[in-house]
């Protein structure tokens, strides 16, 4: 089986991609899949060829991409898509390879949205993870939340609004905040990840200075309640709308009130990933946040949190692997979902791993999801 991993895009986890998906290419069963990578470029331009599995190649990207093939889909006869040679040669072969199941393994807008889903719809080809509904809902901080809420699931109080609304009338928006949510509170663009412009109102002022921030990346804002005595969790859940299993659980460790991007993705030096409980990293080089894997919570814990993710997961109808990430306000005792990912940083392996399920089984299990 052909399996096209397509990472990189557009988004700015762009760089989170790679390494997600050349981890993923690397994690295949060589003897039962043939992997073929597929980079966007930030200016999405797609490449295949050999050499864009090397990791260490990245450090020079033009003299990467110059060694490269530019290619475009083309929906092939049999099923599956065709790469061809873009542009087209004039003479000689056009057909670069052939995919018969497509794995994206890309972080945020078109990626992990329903965008380049909805291409692989169109193009008839199998697709490993969610569907373009369920990817454009997980993407969507607000609507999520509506229908996790609807569906009784623990989710934090919100107000929401467009950019257009702050401009006509910032008066009433900051009134219905304070009335609703109160201060201190956080500001969150409602469609991005790796915690791009969230920031944190402690008074009025910080309050409009958050969201003019946060209105620089996005037109949809979210604001919720800070929850000061914060513990974060996350549990990953394996299956479709039929069976899901959720993984074990981790903890996230941080300094301050969120965890910044810096903190996510270019690594933070408080120490401390040694010991019996053992925090990892999520490797190819790149350092992250610590993490204490099992999180250190009582059975009972665990599993209402592996019951709330598996419910989510569904709610949501999401298939492949997500990651669910959970809000613990420890002073009141109270688990809040806060948001999911539908194509978590490095799948998550390191949750499975845990598990007692290897990345290559879990690359397997994603891929016979996709087939089925
Ligand atoms: N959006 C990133 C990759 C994550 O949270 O896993
Ligand atoms: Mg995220």
């Amino acid at each position: 089986t052909r399996v096209g991993v397509f990472f990189g895009g557009i988004s700015v986890e762009h760089e989170v991609s790679v390494i997600s998906g050349l981890q993923a290419i690397h994690a295949m069963d060589a003897d039962r899949y043939e992997a073929i990578p597929i980079y966007i470029s930030k200016d999405r331009t797609w490449y295949t060829g050999e050499k864009l599995t090397d990791i260490e190649a990245y450090k020079d990207l033009k003299a990467l991409l110059s060694e490269a093939t530019p290619v475009i889909p083309v929906a092939a006869d049999n099923g599956g898509i065709v790469l061809q040679k873009n542009p087209a040669p004039r003479f000689g072969k056009r057909e670069v390879s052939q995919i018969d199941v497509a794995f994206p393994v890309l972080h945020g807008t078109f990626g992990e949205d329903g965008g380049l889903q909805g291409l692989f719809e169109l193009m008839n080809i199998p697709y490993v993870g969610c569907d373009v509904g369920a990817s454009a809902l997980g993407m969507d901080k607000v609507t999520m939340k509506q229908v996790l809420r609807n569906e009784k699931l623990p989710v934090l109080n919100d107000v929401w609004f467009y950019n257009r609304e702050w401009q006509e009338d910032s008066a009433s928006i900051v009134k219905q905040i304070e009335e609703e949510i109160g201060l201190p509170a956080i500001v969150k663009p409602a469609n991005l990840g790796s915690s791009v412009g969230i920031g944190v109102a402690r008074n009025q002022e910080s309050l409009e200075i958050a969201i003019e921030e946060a209105l620089e990346y996005a037109s949809k804002l979210i604001v919720e309640p800070l929850i000061t005595d914060l513990k974060e969790m996350n549990c990953s859940v394996l299956g479709d709308t039929d069976e899901a299993e959720a993984s074990v659980i981790e903890e996230v460790l941080k300094t301050e009130d969120i965890l910044s991007y810096a903190d996510k993705y270019q690594g933070s030096s408080r120490g401390g990933s040694k010991g019996g409980s053992g925090s990892k990293s999520m490797g190819g080089g790149m350092e992250s946040t610590d993490r204490i894997i099992p999180a250190p919570i009582p059975d009972e814990e665990t599993e209402q949190i592996q019951t709330l993710a598996v419910s989510t997961f569904k709610a949501l109808g999401c298939g492949g692997v997500s990651r669910i990430d959970f809000m613990k306000d420890e002073a009141n005792d109270i688990i809040y979902v806060n948001e999911i990912n539908t194509i978590p940083g490095s799948l998550s392996f390191y949750l499975w791993e845990a598990a007692d399920k290897d990345f290559q089984t879990l690359t397997n299990d994603l891929i016979q999801l996709a087939l089925k």
